[in-house]
């Protein structure tokens, strides 16, 4: 057993209000981060607009060195911060440990993305009018300071999947990292500092952001927000700023659809990792299952095998894949959603149980389109299996949520597999896996509720650039 944690209070200042870090584990206090004021924000904003004027100029070659010295000190300190990702939002040792080195591989990933990315020239005559004379130079430009916002979720690499394209690109950066999350934002920053970042250019700021959050991104000299997060602060955001350029990865719903000739012990192995590690805490989580009723006895016969090989527990003990949530009000939420599916006759094949904030992988079949579970995002361990006639059934049902992040269909047919993945309203479609975010550089995004624009190493950066064309007259 892992000793419990105990916080070296003798450090803070007097003069400083700070929250209090609980890990979700065990309630214990972690850490401490800065409650920052208004004016904090005020500075951190100021610092970011000042360091662009130089940052803009400096070459990409030497941008790119410094992230490339971030992947390596971030792989130097790997094993402390597996630890403290465990400890802060409750990680498997596996998952934090992963999601430290992909992170330290998106770094790199960028630096030489970036450094392939050239702008263009046009010819003018290949308009009606035009002739070669005129031509135009295009490039890209950086937007400015960017305001990238984090989810409690991946604290290190959803930080720097904004943080690193856009500083390649140019931009100079405020990060506001969910208050859950921060100690690892803070060791983040710390450690692009330390690859040489010059002052001003990546500037933190803590703090909750039901209080300091509308006054950051309402901040005059914000020049565009990154924000990954539930779609009901993605939609807070969305209403209160103007003329400022957003990129937004929102909530989810993902539906893996099951067709009847599915490969289906297959299918439930994707599915069961899909939709319940993390304990589901995941945007790409596997959030509902549509399948062809002939074969749904036969799956969810493969799904309980699937389920009852989980390791549930505190993942400080051991390897486990389901851990207490996030938070009490979180796994409280999910409890509501169990039982209004139990309350409508939807039929519990396994779970339903909590301990704490350890709530059991739980499977209802025969969920019904008038149960929230059927819609709503637990962001826990609860997976609705609605069954469905057709395959047109499943597509409607699909397409009926108000999300559209990703969606699977398991078929060992082709043709099946195109005429399904045509006409889901997602951003992706995973052809017999489950639904994911990786590999980093593949193109990344949600429609309807589930996000606005492209992520992905190369559409992130062409994201927080703008285009610049100069023409070029030659016969003036
Ligand atoms: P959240 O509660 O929406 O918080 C996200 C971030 O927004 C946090 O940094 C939070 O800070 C901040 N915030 C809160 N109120 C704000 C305000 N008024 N103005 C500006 N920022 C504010 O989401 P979460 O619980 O951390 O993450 C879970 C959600 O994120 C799920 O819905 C999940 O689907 C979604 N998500 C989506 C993706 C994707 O790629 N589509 C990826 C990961 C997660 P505090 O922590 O201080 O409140
Ligand atoms: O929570 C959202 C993450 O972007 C999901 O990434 O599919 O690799 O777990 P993942």
């Amino acid at each position: 057993m892992t000793q419990k944690y105990v916080f070296d209070r003798s450090i803070l200042k007097d003069n400083i209000q700070y929250v209090e870090i609980k890990s979700p584990i065990d309630d214990s206090v972690i850490g401490l981060v800065p409650a920052m004021t208004k004016k904090d924000v005020d500075s951190a904003v100021w610092m970011a607009k000042e360091a662009f004027k130089g940052w803009k100029n400096v070459p990409l070659n030497v941008r790119a060195d410094i992230l490339y010295k971030a992947a390596d000190i971030l792989l130097e300190h790997i094993d402390r911060l597996t630890d403290l990702l465990m400890k802060e939002v409750g990680k498997d040792y596996k998952s934090a440990n992963s999601e430290i080195k992909r992170t330290a591989d998106f770094i790199r990933f960028t630096a030489d993305t970036a450094k392939s990315i050239h702008g263009e020239s046009i010819q003018g005559d290949t308009f009606s009018g035009f002739n070669k004379d005129k031509f135009a130079m295009v490039t890209r430009e950086p937007v400015g300071v960017v305001l990238a916002i984090s989810p409690f979720n991946y604290p290190i690499n959803l930080a720097t999947s904004k943080i690193a394209p856009a500083l390649i690109a140019g931009n100079t950066v405020v990060f506001k990292p969910a208050t859950i999350g921060s100690l690892c934002g803070m060791e983040l920053v710390k450690l692009f500092q330390k690859a040489g970042l010059p002052e001003g250019v990546l500037n933190l700021v803590t703090g909750k952001g039901s209080e300091i959050g509308d006054y950051v991104v309402s901040h005059t000299d914000i020049n565009f927000i990154n924000f990954t997060g539930s779609t009901e602060i993605g939609l807070g955001i969305s209403e209160k700023v103007h003329m400022v350029p957003l990129l937004m990865e929102l909530g989810g719903k993902d539906a893996a659809i099951v067709l009847k000739d599915a490969n289906l012990a297959f299918a439930a192995k994707n599915i069961i990792a899909g939709a319940f590690s993390y304990s589901g805490q995941r945007c790409t989580a596997v959030k509902r299952i549509l399948v062809v009723d002939e074969v749904a006895d036969e799956l969810i016969g493969y799904l309980n095998e699937e389920i009852s090989k989980l390791q549930v527990g505190n993942p400080l003990e051991k390897q486990v894949d389901v851990v207490p949530l996030i938070s009490t009000k979180a796994a409280d939420f999910v409890m509501e959603l169990i039982e209004d599916a139990k309350e409508k006759g939807a039929k519990l094949i396994v779970g339903g149980k909590r301990q704490g904030n350890l709530i059991y992988p739980t499977l209802f079949d025969y969920v019904t389109t008038d149960m929230r579970v059927a819609w709503e995002e637990p962001f826990g361990p609860v997976l609705p299996i609605l069954r469905v006639n057709s395959v047109d059934e499943a597509i409607e049902l699909a397409n009926r949520s108000e999300y559209g992040l990703q969606s699977s269909v398991f078929t060992e047919n082709i043709t099946d597999a195109f005429y399904v993945a045509n006409r889901l309203e997602v951003g992706t479609v995973q052809v017999n896996n489950k639904t994911e975010r990786g590999p980093d550089h593949f193109p990344f995004l949600g429609v309807k509720k589930s996000g606005i624009g492209t992520q992905g190493i190369r559409y992130s950066i062409e994201a927080m650039t703008r285009v610049k064309a100069t023409v070029i007259n030659l016969n003036h």
